[in-house]
């Protein structure tokens, strides 16, 4: 192996004592609490393991952490009454309604009914164009925590080639828009892409983020390029039961990439780091 592997468990944990100094601080000086409500709908077993890990953060960094569990049968206007309460509700500071949502709920009206001060996810329409055009705004927090390992490794990332793999509203778009906002030449490259091996063999980094068990192999990457691997699949093992693994073989592709994000232990941590970022962001501009 020559990549060096970008410890994302160790950068995570560094973001979330920041923080938690962040939250220690806004208690002292204010009185003021940073409060985060996690709304999921129905029993879907990964999100459930989510929920929970992201409560238990969110009270390990000091904030306040609001969980509303509803029955997979939830109606919409039921929905969309706790969302309002939570708008209303000035303990609350960030909103985090875990997608997917069952299939008779309609997504996109449930996410652009939170509070866009409140949307610590980012996925409000009014977030995603303030996004888009360079503004101030939540930004999702999957992407902002690949950027943020992107900037800590390389330090500018300004004129390097970036080929994102997918292009999903929660990762592959935000992604492109961070990287472009960083000054990198982006392609955003899917399912449809021609030749997807050799888009991505310019790329001085590499984003996978499409759902598809090591997808990426060593021989589509450009020595010494960066690869960040966005997926967390469960896979059987052939001596019995499961093992994670992302989007990207990290055998092949550590041995020819400069860097490289683990699975676990790279992207994920960060995301929840993100997220307790963002509600202590929105904490401390709700109150000036
Ligand atoms: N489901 C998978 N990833 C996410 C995420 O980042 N936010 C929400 N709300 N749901 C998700």
């Amino acid at each position: 192996m020559t990549a060096t592997v970008i410890d994302g468990k160790a950068f995570a944990a560094k973001v979330r004592g920041q923080v938690a100094d962040g939250v220690a601080k806004l208690k002292e000086a204010h009185g003021i609490t940073p409060g985060l409500a996690v709304v999921l709908v129905g029993e879907d077993p990964a999100s459930q393991v989510y929920v929970r890990s992201k409560g238990k953060m969110t009270v390990e960094v000091g904030m306040a952490s609001f969980e509303h569990r509803l029955d997979v049968d939830t109606s919409e206007a039921d929905l969309l009454a706790v969302i309002d309460q939570l708008n209303n509700d000035p303990a609350v500071h960030g909103i985090l309604v875990q997608l997917p949502l069952p299939g008779h709920l309609d997504s996109d009206l449930v996410i652009n009914s939170i509070d866009p001060a409140k949307d610590v996810d980012g996925f409000h329409i009014s977030n995603v164009g303030l996004l888009g055009t360079g503004q101030k705004s939540m930004v999702p927090c999957t992407p902002l925590g690949c950027l943020m390992m992107l900037r800590d490794y390389h330090g500018s990332l300004s004129g390097m080639n970036a080929v994102v793999i997918g292009r999903s509203n929660i990762v592959g778009k935000p992604m492109a828009q961070l990287l472009l906002g960083d000054s990198c030449t982006v392609t955003i490259a899917h399912s449809r892409t021609k030749d997807l091996p050799a888009v991505v063999g310019q790329a001085d980094i590499v984003v996978a983020a499409v759902g598809r068990p090591q997808m990426v192999t060593g021989d589509w990457i450009k020595p010494g390029a960066t690869v960040i691997d966005v997926g967390i699949n469960r896979v059987e093992k052939p001596e019995g039961g499961t093992r994670l693994v992302g989007d990207a073989d990290f055998e092949s592709c550590a041995a020819v990439a400069g860097a490289i994000t683990p699975v676990p232990g790279g992207v994920g941590p960060m995301t929840i780091a993100c997220l307790l970022a963002n509600t202590l962001t929105a904490c401390c501009r709700a109150n000036g």
